[in-house]
């Protein structure tokens, strides 16, 4: 059962990436549609579940690394939607002053991120595509909230796994990296299925099959090699760039060790220097 409202202008009817994702995370931020289309991908990707956990995990870690760092001003691009234990509330939990800025392309996610946030002054979620870094600076809610001549972190969780080659994901990284001074951070998680074994590489490529007929969205799979050259010239933070599970665990707690999701996907933080 949701319960959220279902405004005209949420598209019921068409499933998209930031519910299929708010459901699989166990979220209340999906329509019938949404999980049908879900459950079709998890039918042939059983663990896509895990994955979307395990990656949302390391975002929480990599926003309390950050925070430690001293940043306080985050741009979260293709958040999705922020539900529970999102950005927002992971740094205000240590630091009641920072400032959020999310980013969605999907008008729906955006929507009810706009529900969500109401009564969070410092926080707020923006409709414009992280392919187009101009769309995000000009936007005048993220000019209220960011101030670019500080240190800042961009998070990109999940997002450069929807940019396809033509669109140059390194040329974007680049892009976002100029836009930011000395001491900012760029984090990155990506799908990846270079450790994975024959069966669930095969699941990989049905699961993209599935998002491209579900969504009319494909993922791109790019090895360890190609995501690590996204940061050269930034200072890549320990452990470097590893299985998401593995990058700044918390302690005593192993994440999914026996599922085939665990080598599915990299994480890194860089310093911008
Ligand atoms: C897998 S979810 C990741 C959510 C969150 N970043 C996390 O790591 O937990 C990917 C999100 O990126 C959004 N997205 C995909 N391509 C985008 C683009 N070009 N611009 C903005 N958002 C995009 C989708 O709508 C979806 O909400």
């Amino acid at each position: 059962m949701t319960t959220f409202t279902e405004r005209p202008a949420a598209d019921v009817d068409v499933a998209n990436i930031a519910r299929i994702y708010d459901y699989y995370l166990g979220g209340l931020y999906n329509f019938a549609v949404d999980r049908e289309k879900a459950d079709r991908i998890k039918s042939l990707m059983p663990s896509v579940d895990l994955l979307a956990r395990a990656n949302r995990d390391w975002l929480r870690r990599t926003v309390r690394f950050l925070l430690a760092q001293g940043i306080e001003q985050f741009v979260d691009l293709g958040s999705g939607l922020p539900t529970t234990g999102n950005v927002h509330e992971v740094a205000h939990a240590r630091n009641p002053r920072a400032r959020v800025v999310y980013v969605d392309y999907e008008p729906s996610a955006v929507l009810h991120g706009e529900e969500i946030l109401a009564d969070e002054p410092l926080a707020a979620v923006i409709e414009a595509d992280g392919r187009q870094p101009e769309q995000v600076w000009s936007h005048p809610r993220f000019r209220e909230l960011i101030d670019l001549s500080r240190p800042v972190g961009i998070l990109m969780g999940g997002l450069l796994v929807f940019v396809n080659d033509q669109e140059d994901p390194a040329g974007l990284v680049a892009d976002y990296r100029a836009a930011c001074v000395p001491g900012s951070y760029l984090s990155i998680s990506h799908l990846s299925d270079d450790l994975a074994d024959a069966d669930t590489r095969t699941q990989v490529g049905r699961m993209s099959d599935a998002y491209q007929a579900g969504v009319g969205q494909r993922l791109y799979v790019r090895d360890r090699e190609t995501i690590a050259s996204w940061f050269e010239g930034m200072e890549l933070v320990e452990p470097g760039v590893t299985l998401m599970a593995d990058w700044r665990p918390d302690p005593g707690r192993a994440v999914d060790a026996q599922t085939p999701s665990r080598v599915l996907g990299y994480g890194a933080t860089a310093r911008i220097v």
